[in-house]
């Protein structure tokens, strides 16, 4: 096997460091750095931690398949916190630096505040993170932080009542959202960012009264491409909003100061709001970011997804229970790493026909 930093004794060289990462007491993890078929390095861990969501949002989980028959994860199939806490050490040992926890919506998984302080324990991760739909964050943000949560994500829609009830299509009144944002301010996040999903013709008259609630200073706000993730949302391309329209648009009203970005392969293109804030668009449709893509995504039944917009995932849930070792596992996941090609937004247009895709609510975004 031709990694570029050796066999999978590599994967194990560990060394004491109480100073770096999000770990106070357990060693630091010395990563190994290898690439993609398309010399793409393993940087980031999407980790699912249930399939289910409270809200039905049409381009995600369209009310009409995802009702009662549906067919969600059996329980025993879904990884336990210990399970995640054990892969994503493996995962930090070949080079992950940040974990996002995702769904379906997190939220609904209870005493998630366990998973995040197995994960703050991890040596060598240098950012612990969470997306949202902030349905249940009165209840849950101040355990998060404690936990050892670092920063936030919400979706936000819509700040109008009604457009926003429609969108979760489960009449769930916007102002509950926003009293959950309050607080997880007032339990320490800052700044929180906010995501607005924009769909033409549904919320695209919503951006502009976005901008203004959350471009002061501590939100940081992004405007997202409505994208044809999953087999279920209907997506056409005439829905899509390109950023560069967005972008447009705002500047009329407010000038924008374009930053550069924070890391090496972020997918936001990034403006300073003048209120202090930041706002930045996502536009994985009219100009994809592939290229730079450093991320794996860990469905909650142990399925390795190496795209979001794959077919089917790599079965890490088998090996991990019965009895692999971490060589073992980091020896899978290298495998498949190694091997990855995937560049769908880069080739949507001249892609035919394919394997259905692994839906959104499965993968976490
Ligand atoms: P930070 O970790 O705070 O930098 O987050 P981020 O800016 O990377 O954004 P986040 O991970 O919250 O992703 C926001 C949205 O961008 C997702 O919900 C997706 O809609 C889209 N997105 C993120 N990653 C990918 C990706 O790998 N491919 C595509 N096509 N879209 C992505
Ligand atoms: N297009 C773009 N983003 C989506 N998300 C879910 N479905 C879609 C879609 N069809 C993302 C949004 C949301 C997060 C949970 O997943 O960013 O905030
Ligand atoms: Fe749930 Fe988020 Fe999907 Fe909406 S986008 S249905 S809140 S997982
Ligand atoms: Fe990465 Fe796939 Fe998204 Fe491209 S389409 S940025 S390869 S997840």
């Amino acid at each position: 096997m031709a990694w570029r930093n050796g066999g999978s004794n590599a994967f194990l060289r560990r060394t004491v460091n109480l100073r770096s990462g999000l770990g106070r007491r357990s060693p630091r993890i010395v990563p190994t750095t290898f690439h993609d078929s398309l010399s793409r390095p393993l940087r980031d861990l999407r980790l699912s931690v249930t399939d289910r969501c409270n809200f039905r949002c049409g381009y995600c989980m369209p009310k009409e398949v995802f009702g009662r028959g549906y067919d969600f994860l059996p329980k025993e199939s879904v990884l336990t916190f210990e399970e995640y806490a054990r892969l994503a050490r493996v995962f930090v040992s070949l080079g992950v630096e940040k974990i996002r926890l995702t769904g379906g919506e997190p939220l609904l998984r209870r005493n998630l505040d366990r998973l995040v302080a197995l994960l703050a324990e991890i040596g060598g991760l240098r950012d612990l993170t969470l997306t949202t739909n902030g349905s249940r964050l009165v209840e849950e943000a101040p355990a998060l932080r404690t936990a050892g949560l670092r920063r936030l994500t919400v979706s936000v829609d819509s700040l109008d009542d009604a457009t926003f009830r429609a969108m979760n299509d489960v009449d769930f009144p916007v102002h509950r959202v926003l009293r959950g944002i309050e607080a997880a301010q007032a339990a320490g996040f800052a700044p929180i960012k906010i995501n607005m999903v924009v769909k033409r013709g549904v919320n695209d008259h919503e951006v502009e009264a976005l901008a203004e609630r959350f471009g002061g200073r501590g939100f940081i706000l992004r405007f997202i491409e409505y994208m044809d993730v999953g087999n279920t949302n209907g997506w056409r391309l005439e829905e899509v909003v390109p950023s560069a329209e967005i972008v447009a648009r705002l500047g009329r009203a407010t000038p924008l100061e374009p930053l550069g970005p924070n890391y090496p392969g972020e997918v936001a293109r990034r403006f300073r709001h003048p209120d202090g804030g930041e706002i930045g668009v996502i536009s994985s449709v009219t100009q994809p970011f592939c290229g730079d893509c450093t991320r794996a995504r860990l469905s909650a039944d142990g399925q390795l997804y190496t795209c979001l917009f794959a077919s089917h995932g790599h079965d890490l849930r088998t090996p991990l229970r019965a009895g692999a070792g971490d060589a073992e596992l980091a020896g899978i996941i290298g495998a498949v790493w190694h091997a990855r090609a995937d560049r769908y937004s880069e080739i949507r247009a001249t892609t035919a026909t394919r394997e259905p895709k692994a839906e959104m609510s499965l993968l976490g975004g």
